[in-house]
C-alpha cells in the first residue's frame, strides 16, 4: 500500500505577495467542495470564489444577482474542505458600495465563511472600500479591466483599455489601489501592453484572464477550464477536457441501460440468503393468498 501524500503547505497572503515576479501564480474558481477539492488537488495556488457562480453555477446571465450570503454559502462549502491553496472570495455588487460600515460587515462574512481574503472590482473610486477592508485585518485582492459588475455601465463584457486614455486610467487605478495596500490584482481582458504596463508599475502579483501571458499568474473559471458548459467561450479559455460532453454522453448510457434491462446488473444488487429468501416466500404466500 503506498504511503498517503503528505498535505502541501499552505500558502498564505504573504507567500503569494511575495510570488511577485517569480514562479506564475495559478488561480482557479471553485464554488463548492468537489471542485475545490480537485482544485486544490491540482496544485493551484489560490481558489476563487468568484461572483462568477451566478453565472456557471446558478444560470443567471451576469453576476449582479448574487448576495454576499449566496457568496458566503459557496465559500462555506469551499473552505470545509480545508484546501493548501489560498481562499478568495468575492465581494458582489452592492455589497461594497453604500458604506464602510456595511462593507466591512460583508467582507467580514465572507471570512466567516472561510475566506482568507476577499476581491472587489474598481479602482479610485473603491479606495474607500479598499482601506475600510484592510483596517478590519481582511486583505484584499484588487480587480481592473473588465469588471462584471459594471457590466451595464461598460455596455456589455468588452476588452477594455483599448484606448491611451483607458489604458492609462487602469495604469494609474493599479497603482492606487497597490499604494493602498491590495496584496494581488486580477486584470481581466485587457490587451497584453497595458497587462504588460501595469505588471512593471505594481509591486504586487498581477493575476491575468484574457491579459495575456505579461502577469504575474493567470486565472480561469473552472467551467471554463475543464468545458463543463457549451455555451461560446471567450477567446482566452483553454478547455483542458469536455467534461460536458463527457456527461451527457454517460447519463445517455446510463439511460439506455435502464431501458434496456441492463442496470442494475446482479452485481450492483444486493441479495439475500436462500433461507431468507424462502421464508419471505411462504410470508407472501400469506399475504397474497391470505393463507388459502
Ligand atoms: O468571478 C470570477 O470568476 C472572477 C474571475 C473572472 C477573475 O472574478
Amino acid at each position: 500500500m503506498s504511503a498517503a501524500a503528505e498535505p502541501r503547505p499552505s500558502l498564505t497572503v504573504p507567500a503569494v505577495r511575495a510570488r511577485k515576479g517569480g514562479e506564475p501564480l495559478v488561480m482557479i474558481t471553485a464554488y463548492d467542495a468537489p471542485s475545490a477539492r480537485a482544485v486544490d488537488e491540482s496544485g493551484a495556488d489560490l481558489i476563487l470564489v468568484g461572483d462568477s457562480v451566478a453565472m456557471v453555477v446558478l444560470g443567471y446571465p451576469d453576476t449582479l444577482q448574487v448576495t454576499t450570503a449566496d457568496l458566503a454559502h459557496h465559500t462555506a462549502a469551499v473552505a470545509r474542505t480545508r484546501p493548501s491553496a489560498l481562499v478568495v472570495a468575492d465581494l458582489p455588487w452592492m455589497s461594497y458600495h453604500v458604506n464602510r460600515e456595511e462593507t466591512v460587515r460583508n467582507a467580514a462574512e465572507l471570512v466567516r465563511a472561510g475566506a482568507q481574503a476577499v476581491k472587489l472590482e474598481g479602482g479610485s473610486k473603491r479606495l474607500d472600500a479598499v482601506r475600510a477592508i484592510l483596517d478590519a485585518e481582511i486583505p484584499v485582492v484588487g480587480h481592473l479591466g473588465l469588471t462584471p459588475q459594471s457590466v451595464h455601465a461598460m455596455g456589455g463584457f468588452r476588452v477594455q483599455g483599448k484606448e491611451l486614455d483607458a489604458a492609462r486610467e487602469i495604469a494609474d487605478d493599479a497603482v492606487a489601489l497597490a499604494e493602498a495596500g491590495v496584496f494581488a490584482l486580477v486584470l481581466e481582458c485587457v490587451p497584453d501592453g497595458v497587462a504588460r504596463m501595469v505588471t512593471d508599475a505594481v509591486p504586487v502579483p498581477t493575476i491575468g484572464i484574457g491579459a495575456g501571458r505579461h502577469c504575474d499568474g493567470q486565472v480561469l473559471v473552472y467551467h471554463d477550464l475543464l468545458g463543463l458548459e457549451e455555451r461560446r467561450a471567450p477567446k482566452f479559455v483553454r478547455r483542458y477536457a469536455s467534461l460536458h460532453a463527457d456527461a451527457v454522453d454517460a447519463l445517455a448510457r446510463f439511460g439506455a441501460d435502464v431501458r434496456a434491462g441492463r442496470f442494475p446488473s446482479s452485481a450492483e444488487t444486493y441479495h439475500m440468503t436462500d433461507r431468507m429468501a424462502e421464508a419471505l416466500d411462504l410470508y407472501s404466500d400469506v399475504v397474497v393468498t391470505g393463507g388459502r
